[in-house]
This record gives structure tokens, sequence and C-alpha cells, in this order.
């Protein structure tokens, strides 16, 4: 490749009026509506701060890319010039800018980078009237750590001037390289890499045949990144039809579609699926390609029990048939693959919501697998969680088992018992009314302890408190939980994603063993708890809403 010099690059440095004070990332990264980033200096001000905090970037490797959504490109400019500005010695972008989260863990992990910086919010809505989000890894290609990312937030405190270079923009059409500024960019293939480690993973010859066999597959990308990788796997490697893959193209506004890979979002692929259907299985992925839904012929996979499934019978899978080392799942996942673990011989940890808690389990060799009920299942491979991977582990598994999505489920409930399951999210509540409530709900906890809840006795009932067994930092806060005799939970959290008013979840989760009934709908299974926790945290008296805004 020959090194093209675009223009005759000056620096200077940009001095900000006074500093942004409301840049404090959240659950993952910092996320704002786009007219919020298209501020003056904005995005500049949170890259300053990320390139003021992150060690060793001077004279280092940085991994840049994103979803595609509208903003992408322009980020990948600014941070070029930002990054030239900082003595950064080599940036690795992609075609287009297109880059998955899990693809980006992958590449910063191989080419051995500081970190990485990955332009999206998620599984949130794009386009100028959607969000934008800016997320930050390490050089493990996990997300940035609490203590990272409270010192970028800290830094954009008392910013006051960001420095960047003058250069044109490059071209992202193809993989070429650039010098811009004394600094290399390289602009990779940004699929490659990952398929590449997909087929060290599993058995991908066994995948084809059995979708050959006449098992009909449909993958939604919702206009999203994950829309070319999963054109190259599902239908240039396996062969399955052209147009599996739908909404393949990634959009500056994702079409319209809302990102979200769950019954309310990808409302076309759950009807395909969920109605009596040629199609056998089913599935999509989020605007960054990190979550997945799993669906089957008239059959939901909820995100727990996917986790659970994945950790029994992870031995179909050619990296994982040796054994696992352990597994773990956050607070509100359910406990269905706690039983997997127990029976498994193996040990279950329980983090705090969001991924980056994984991240000294999985470097430490304690985890092999781990899922969140957010629609988040990964493993060792890389540091996040990963969409496609988790929809080619269960197409794995069927190919192995040769059966249905619906018959392993009810083989797995058979043989663990069945953790009925179900979040509510209550949306775009006034802020100072979900606090409010929120603070409410966990002074009237250490009343319930010992007394009835739901027709059960409450054993615990407290804010959820993490000690992390490998750093032993202690991160407290995250989540209220009621626990109740018969193993049946209520958790309460506040939404660190969202950009408008507050979300409130409400996680419900009831155990039926093996013998019990295992055919309920889980909303009629869970009918008393949704009952007792409305009119204990009076849900609806005080945010107005007679139901949640989705249910998964
Ligand atoms: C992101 C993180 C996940 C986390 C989720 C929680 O997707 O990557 O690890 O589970 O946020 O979102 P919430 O809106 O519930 O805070
Ligand atoms: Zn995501």
């Amino acid at each position: 490749m020959s090194l093209k010099n675009l223009s005759a690059d000056s620096q200077f440095k940009v001095v900000l009026e006074a500093p942004f004070t409301d840049q404090k990332p959240g659950t993952s990264g910092l996320r704002k509506s786009t007219k919020h980033f298209q501020q003056p200096h904005y995005l500049e001000s949170f890259v300053e701060a990320i390139f003021q905090t992150l060690h060793g970037l001077e004279d280092g490797v940085l991994v840049l890319g994103g979803d595609g959504r509208f903003g992408n490109r322009n980020g990948i400019d600014v941070i070029i010039r930002m990054a030239a500005a900082h003595g950064v010695r080599k940036v690795i972008t992609t075609v287009d800018g297109i880059l998955s989260t899990p693809a980006a863990s992958h590449l910063i992990r191989t080419k051995k980078a500081v970190g990485g910086i990955i332009l999206s919010a998620s599984h949130n809505s794009g386009g100028p009237d959607g969000d934008f989000g800016v997320k930050v890894n390490g050089p493990n290609g996990g997300p940035a750590s609490e203590s990272l990312t409270d010192a970028i937030y800290a830094k954009t405190q008392i910013l006051d001037s960001y420095q960047i270079i003058n250069h044109d923009s490059i071209s992202l059409e193809l993989p070429a390289k650039y010098e811009v500024g004394g600094m290399i960019v390289e602009v990779i293939d940004g699929i490659e890499d990952y398929i590449a480690l997909m087929q060290k993973i599993f058995d991908f010859d066994r995948i084809k045949s059995f979708l050959k066999d006449d098992f009909l597959i449909a993958f939604d990308a919702l206009n999203a990144v994950t829309g070319p990788y999963a054109k190259r796997l599902l239908e240039d490697f396996f062969g399955a039809p052209t147009g599996t893959v739908r909404n393949g193209i990634p959009l500056e506004d994702f079409g319209g579609c809302h990102p979200d890979p769950n019954l309310t979002y990808a409302k076309d692929l759950a009807d395909l699926l969920l109605n009596g259907s040629e199609y056998s299985f089913g599935a999509a992925c989020d605007g960054d390609g990190d979550r997945n839904m799993i669906l089957g012929r008239n059959c939901f996979v909820n995100p727990s029990d996917s986790l659970a499934v994945l950790t029994a019978n992870a031995n179909c899978v050619p990296a994982y048939s040796g054994g696992l080392l352990g597994v773990a799942r956050s607070m509100p996942t359910s406990s269905a693959v706690d039983v997997v673990a127990k029976d498994l011989d193996i040990s279950c940890f329980e983090t705090p919501t969001g991924w980056k808690f994984f991240g000294n389990l999985l470097d430490s060799g304690q985890i092999t697998l781990c899922g969140e009920e957010s629609f988040g299942t990964g493993s060792n491979h890389v540091r996040e969680k990963d969409g496609l991977w988790a929809v080619l582990f269960w197409l794995q598994i069927l190919a192995h088992k040769k059966c249905s999505v619906e018959e392993l489920m009810h083989k797995h409930w058979d043989h663990f018992g069945r953790h009925y399951y179900s979040r509510h999210d209550y949306e775009s509540i006034a802020s100072d009314i979900a606090q409010n409530l929120y603070e409410t709900v966990e002074l009237r906890l250490p009343s319930l302890i010992g007394n009835s809840f739901a027709g059960r006795q409450v054993t615990t009932a407290d804010n959820f408190t993490y000690t992390d067994p490998v750093d032993h930092s202690i991160t407290a806060r995250q989540g209220l939980r009621i626990l109740l005799d018969d193993g049946s939970r209520v958790i309460l959290r506040l939404s660190g994603t969202g950009t408008k008013g507050a979300t409130l979840r409400v996680y419900l989760e009831s155990y039926v063993s093996s013998q019990g009934d295992l055919t309920q709908n889980p909303q009629n299974a869970l009918s008393q708890l949704i009952t007792s926790i409305d009119s204990f945290a009076e849900i609806s008296n005080r945010t107005g809403m007679s139901r949640p805004t989705v249910i998964t």
C-alpha cells in the first residue's frame, strides 16, 4: 500500500469559553441526542479528555470506527485530526467507518492497540433527531473501567482548550494507508478479522450443511452495523438465500428503525417468526452489533434463558468443547444460568449491570461465558458482548442437536426447571418523578424484610453492592432487590443509557421446578409479582402510566 499525504497540516489550539459540565459517561459511554452533540466543540471536548486520560496513546495505536449512524463520518474525521495533534502513532479505522463493537474489541486486542473509540449510541435510534454516542475501550478490548470514565469526566469539567490539526477528510471507500500530520491512518476492511475469529470458534461446515436441510433463517440488521457482517457470514459463507439478511445496509438514520432487538422494536421479525411461519430461526442485532435477540418458530427466547442454554450446550461448539472455566451474569439477569452452572459444577458470578464488570473475570480466566438480560451474551473471545457470535452459537447447537428452538427450550426446562422472567420498562418518565419513586422505594425496603410480598416471604431487600473478586473494588447502589423465599425476585433500576427523562426498569423472576407447570405465559406466571410491585412502588400512581412502554 502506498502512503498518501494529503495536505500540509497545521496544529492549533481551540480555547473553550467554558468547560462542558454534562459529559458524564453512562452505562456505556457518553450518550446524548445528536443535536446536543452538534453544539460547537462538544465532541472535541470529550475526545480531548479521552486523549489526556488514556495511557500510552502518544506513540500508540488507536482503533476507531462506529455503527454508521449520522455523525459517524464527521466523528471519525475530527478524531483523526485530534489524534494527529496528540502524537498518536497510528489510527486504524475501517472502510466506510463501519465497525461493530465486538469487531472493534477484537481489533484492539489483535493489533495491540492502547484502546479504541467507537462512535455509537448502541440500541438508541439514530439520525439528526436521534442519538449519538462515544464509547471508549481500553487495551483489553473491553469498555473503559469506572475509574477511567470517572477520570475522563473529571477532565471534561476543567477543560479549557483542545488540540487539533487542519486536514482534509481522508477517503474511507477502500482499504488504504494515509499520512495525516505525521501520523499513519490505516483504513482496513472492518469485517475480515471478525469473520476469521468466528471461523476459529465455530464449525462453519456443520452450520452450512444444517442450513441446507431446509432450515430457513431470517436475520434483521435493522439498517445498522451488522448488515455487512451478517451478509458475509450467512449468505456468502453459509449459502443462505439472498435476502436472508433483512435491512442489511447501514443507514445514517437506520431507515427509521429503532435498532434495539426486542419484541417491540424488531416487530417485523417477531411477526414473521411468531405468527406461524415458514422460518425456523430468526435473529436481530442492535445498532452497534453487540446485542442479540433469538427467535424460533412461535418461540421467543428470553436473553437470560439464552445464556443458560448456551452454557448447558457449550460442548457443541469446538472452541468450548473442552469445558467452561465459569460463567457470569448481571444481577438483574435471571438465575437460569446459575442452575446450569451448579449442574456443571463451575462457578457463577453475579455482577452489576454493564459489560465492563465482566472484564476482570474474563481477563483473569475465571469465566468463559457471560450475559445480561438486556439481550447481551458473550465469551472470552473478545471483551464485549457479541450479537452475531450468539447467533452462530445458537445455529451451532441446533446443527448439532438437529432440533427446533422450541424443542431445545422445552428440553432445557424439563431438565433444569424454568425461570419465568420479564422486564417492564417505563420510558421517558420525568427525571424528578423517577428519582423520587426510586428513593422512596429504597427507604421502604428495610420494612419489607421478614414480611410477606406477593404471597411469599421477603428474605432480602437492599440496594445491590458488588465487590470485584479480582481487584476488590466496591461498586455500590446498583439496583434495588426484593428477594423472596421461593427464589423469586423483583429488581428495580433506573436505566443508565437513556437520553430522554428517566427509564424505570422492573425485572421480575419466578422459578418453577422441572415438576411444575412449564408452559405458562410469563406475564401470567408473574402476575402476583407485577401487582405487588406496582402497589409497593406506586408505579402507575406516580408515573401516570397504567402499563409499561416496553415489555420483554
Ligand atoms: C449497555 C451495556 C450493557 C448493559 C446495558 C444496560 O447496553 O453495554 O452491558 O446491560 O447498557 O442498559 P440500561 O439502560 O439498563 O442501563
Ligand atoms: Zn449495543
